[in-house]
């Protein structure tokens, strides 16, 4: 079985009350719940987690490489100006390993600073502009991957 490492940046634990006209009213542990049942539909055995640290992040992505684990991550700020979480996600893709980078909002369609992504460039793809389904649609393109 397939395992997918779903890996959520900073301040993705407040979902469901913070600005919720961006990032809808779903909470963090029920977006977590669906996400197992979504990857439970597609095979998959999903883990799912979440981090305001950096450098525990970064740490996650070795372990993915070192379980060969498939990735899911929503960087968060993390996105924008992390060149060590692109590095480790670097490793991820370099060992033949999917990372579907994920954002629930579309950065492009918002502030300017959003518009970069330092991630990108290192990721098998990018799903970003559908709340929730998101992180549904990720999980099938890993499920297809
Ligand atoms: C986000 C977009 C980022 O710009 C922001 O910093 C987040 C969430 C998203 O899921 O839309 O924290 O990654």
């Amino acid at each position: 079985m397939t395992t997918v490492l779903i890996a959520n940046g900073p301040n993705l634990n407040r979902l469901g009350t913070r600005e919720p006209d961006k990032y809808g009213s779903t909470p963090y542990e029920e977006l977590a719940a669906l996400a197992m049942q979504w990857g439970a539909e597609r095979g998959l055995e999903v883990v799912m987690r979440q981090t305001n640290d950096e450098s525990e992040l970064v740490g996650w992505m070795h372990e993915a490489v070192d379980s060969e684990w498939a990735v899911i991550l929503n960087p968060a700020a993390f996105t924008h100006y992390s060149y060590a979480l692109r590095d480790a996600c670097a490793m991820v893709t370099g060992a033949g390993l999917p990372l579907v980078e994920v954002h629930l909002t579309n950065p492009h369609a918002r502030e300017e600073f959003r518009h970069t992504s330092v991630v990108s460039g290192v990721a098998t793809g990018t799903i970003a502009g559908f709340g929730t389904d998101s992180y549904r649609l990720a999980l099938a393109a890993v499920a297809g991957a």
